[in-house]
């Protein structure tokens, strides 16, 4: 599964943006909050997203880099998200935040920085959601891709199996074909893309293309 950002594309085009990740076949519309405080940059907040809603029928998948989340997610739920997903370094209680988020009907994910462990949310990850490994330290579209991340899709995919959970994994920052298969091949679901998508002329090629390296057919 694919969730294009629309952080890789143009904030005044946002309805056409998102037109064009429907009719590319990405699953989700994947949504950067920058708060400026977490991370250096300032992006929307819940308007723009509730504003946004009444133009898709697309997952939205709403991704808050944001300090103390727990001031938000209920005007975030409000907005139409369909899954809010915290970071776990902004929070001193983040068993609370995913819990209030899954009482106000949404699906709760976990974010976790390149220099958080997986060991480090044991403790919550029987109740995610979802959780996202951060492939780049966030706040900006276009970086490089961390590849020591990759080792972290695969202690979360054997800890799932093991365990019996069911959290969804995915992975977000500097994702291309250039590495999408390793990630797939160690267990990810989800891959965000801002750059690389929204670089591509033809975006339901590159997501045909995309499946095809994942699958092994075209390399
Ligand atoms: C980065 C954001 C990403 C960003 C990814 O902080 O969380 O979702 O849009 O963009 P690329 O794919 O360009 O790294
Ligand atoms: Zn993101």
């Amino acid at each position: 599964m694919y969730a294009p950002s629309i952080l890789g594309g143009d904030f005044s085009r946002a309805g056409e943006e998102l037109r064009a990740i429907a009719s590319s076949g990405a699953d989700y519309a994947h949504f950067d909050v920058m708060d400026g405080s977490f991370v250096p940059e300032i992006t929307f907040g819940a308007k723009f997203i509730e504003d946004c809603r009444h133009l898709s029928d697309l997952i939205f998948d709403v991704h808050l880099m944001i300090d103390n989340p727990e001031r938000h997610i209920e005007r975030f739920a409000k907005a139409g998200c369909d899954r809010i997903t915290v970071h776990a370094e902004a929070s001193k209680h983040i068993w609370r935040v995913l819990a209030m988020i899954k009482e106000a009907g949404k699906e709760a994910g976990i974010a976790i920085n390149p220099g958080t462990s997986v060991s480090s949310i044991e403790p919550v990850l029987s109740f995610a959601d979802y959780v996202l490994v951060m492939t780049v330290n966030p706040g900006y579209g276009g970086q490089r891709f961390i590849t020591q991340m990759i080792d972290k899709i695969e202690e979360l995919d054997s800890r799932r199996t093991e365990n019996g959970w069911s959290y969804l994994i995915g992975a977000d920052g500097g994702i291309s074909s250039r590495n999408i298969k390793t990630l797939y091949d160690k267990g990810l679901d989800l891959a965000v893309m801002g750059s690389s998508f929204f670089a591509e002329e033809d975006k339901a090629a590159y997501i045909k293309e995309l499946d095809a390296i994942i699958d092994g057919s075209v390399v």
